[in-house]
């Protein structure tokens, strides 16, 4: 039986186990949700040893256990790091869900639940896929190691330091990630950049307390109008943000790159469906891939105080808070932006309010070229599972790992994104699309096969040790 065979007959049965990885709620922002974590922590521990891992361990981390698992019997052939990620997003708001976040459900060919594209969908593709290689062969076509970690969605707090101290054990001649988005439906896609992210939180403080609006109201700083105020001036008529040097070193795309990027069969009807909105505005300039792709951007993520209870209530809030965020591109530099954001604030702040400015994470964009040989694995692994050429783009969103291996390892990092931009990631009713799924396994399971002759695809192959980027 092939690889394809073997893979189409068990549809149903991946699926079935999917859905029990999906039923249970790893939100690692909730800490009520810590042993639903550990519990899929342990999922993946057990599912990693009945596709044929023979080493697995859950290493606990100050907040959410780390899986990893090796493989490493098959001498000369090349070494792939593949790195997921089990936890998930909050599912609130509840009501807005279809059908339950944590009761997987089909309609329409998709599959409903939280974490069924971001990631718990993704990462299975790759667990079934090494199963099916396993299964076949009674071993994996190349070298293994296998990270799948539990605080993604709350910046991966821990990792950094496991990455550091274990340098030796992560080493591998490429990074292969499933956890980001195909360019449309039907249109195999990997994604060669992703922006950085900083996020941040300020406090503003006017009266000691909450004030009678009609006693005081007139004479006294209102720290939410002093915010609106703060919020409207960090973009200007053409939506740049106003921060200066903001976009100081933002690398300009090269003529080649804008033309690639611009031909991709991007579907601007498609996207505004997905948005919803009653009109678009953006950066002035550039066209919405380029903008979403390649340009940074400031975001007002929540802002909150004073009163928003039922009825009315008169009264001047003593504080007003906000929480937002910097997409980062390539060129430019985290913590420099952060020290920029924050004086740029402080500056545009009247003295009548006190403010704590804090930055919550800062996070490196990664864009990198896709000239080395497994990326042409991974187009011809993706057109034997999709019938069709992968194209390659980059995307908006941020994966901390991802920038932390390139510029530890400078390996190659391979993001095969098996998501649609509308599947609802981090919202309700997120779903992924079944043939997608099943799909990427075929592909997936064929592209791992394929590497166990990439060094005869590469000009100059060299050990793992003595190479660099
Ligand atoms: N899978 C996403 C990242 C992503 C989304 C990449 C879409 C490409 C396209 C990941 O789980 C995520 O949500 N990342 C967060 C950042 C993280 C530090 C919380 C993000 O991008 O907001
Ligand atoms: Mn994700
Ligand atoms: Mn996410």
């Amino acid at each position: 039986m092939n690889l394809a065979e073997f893979i189409d007959g068990r549809r149903d049965q991946h699926r079935a186990e999917l859905s029990d990885f999906l039923r249970i709620p790893s939100v690692s922002a909730k800490s009520e949700n810590k042993p639903d974590v550990e519990r899929a922590a342990r999922w993946v521990a057990d599912n990693l040893r009945a596709a044929g891992f023979k080493t697995v361990e859950i290493v606990p981390t100050a907040l959410h256990p780390l899986v990893y698992a090796e493989s490493l019997e098959a001498p000369g052939k090349p070494t792939v790091l593949f790195y997921g990620h089990y936890d998930v997003q909050p599912a609130e708001p509840l009501h807005l869900w279809t059908s339950p976040a944590f009761e997987p459900t089909v309609r329409n060919g998709n599959l409903y639940a939280r974490g069924t594209a971001d990631d718990k969908g993704q990462v299975h593709i790759h667990l079934k896929a090494l199963e099916a290689l396993h299964q076949l062969n009674g071993r994996f076509p190349i070298n293994l190691k296998v990270l799948i970690e539990g605080e993604e969605e709350v910046g991966s707090v821990s990792l950094w330091n496991f990455v550091q101290n274990n340098k030796e054990k992560l080493a591998a001649d490429a990074l292969v990630v499933s956890d980001t988005s195909m360019l449309g439906k039907g249109v195999p896609s990997i994604t060669y950049g992703l922006r950085g992210l900083n996020y941040y939180q300020i406090e503003l403080t006017g009266p000691e307390r909450d004030l009678h609006s009609g006693v005081y109201g007139g004479a006294v700083p209102n720290p939410l109008t002093v915010l609106a105020e703060l919020f409207a001036k960090l973009h200007d008529k053409n939506f740049r943000v106003t921060v200066p040097g903001f976009y100081d070193g933002v690398a300009k795309l090269s003529s080649k790159e804008r033309k690639a990027l611009n031909a991709l069969p991007w579907n601007k009807k498609a996207f505004e469906q997905a948005v919803g909105a009653p009109g678009y505005c953006g950066e002035k300039g550039f066209t919405i891939v380029e903008q979403i792709w390649t340009r940074p951007t400031l975001e007002l993520n929540g802002i909150w105080g004073g009163y928003q209870g039922e009825g009315a209530k008169t009264v001047i809030p003593a504080k007003a808070y906000a929480k937002f965020s910097t997409r980062l591109v390539p060129g430019q530099d985290p913590e420099r932006i952060a020290k920029l954001v924050e004086k740029h604030v402080r500056k545009l702040l009247p003295k009548t309010v006190k403010c704590t400015f804090d930055v919550l994470s800062t996070g490196k964009p990664w864009a990198a070229s896709y000239s080395a040989p497994i990326f042409q694995k991974a187009q011809a692994a993706l057109e034997k599972g999709f019938r069709r050429k992968a194209v390659f783009i980059r995307e908006g969103g941020s994966i901390p790992f991802v920038t932390q291996m390139h510029d530890t390892f400078g390996v190659p990092c391979v993001l095969i994104g098996f998501g649609l931009p509308d599947e609802n990631a981090h919202a309700p009713d997120e779903h992924l699309y079944l043939e997608n799924y099943y799909s990427g396994i075929k592909a997936i399971a064929h592209f791992y096969q394929d590497l166990a002759t990439l060094w005869s695809a590469s000009d100059s192959p060299a050990p793992r040790s003595t190479r660099n980027k």
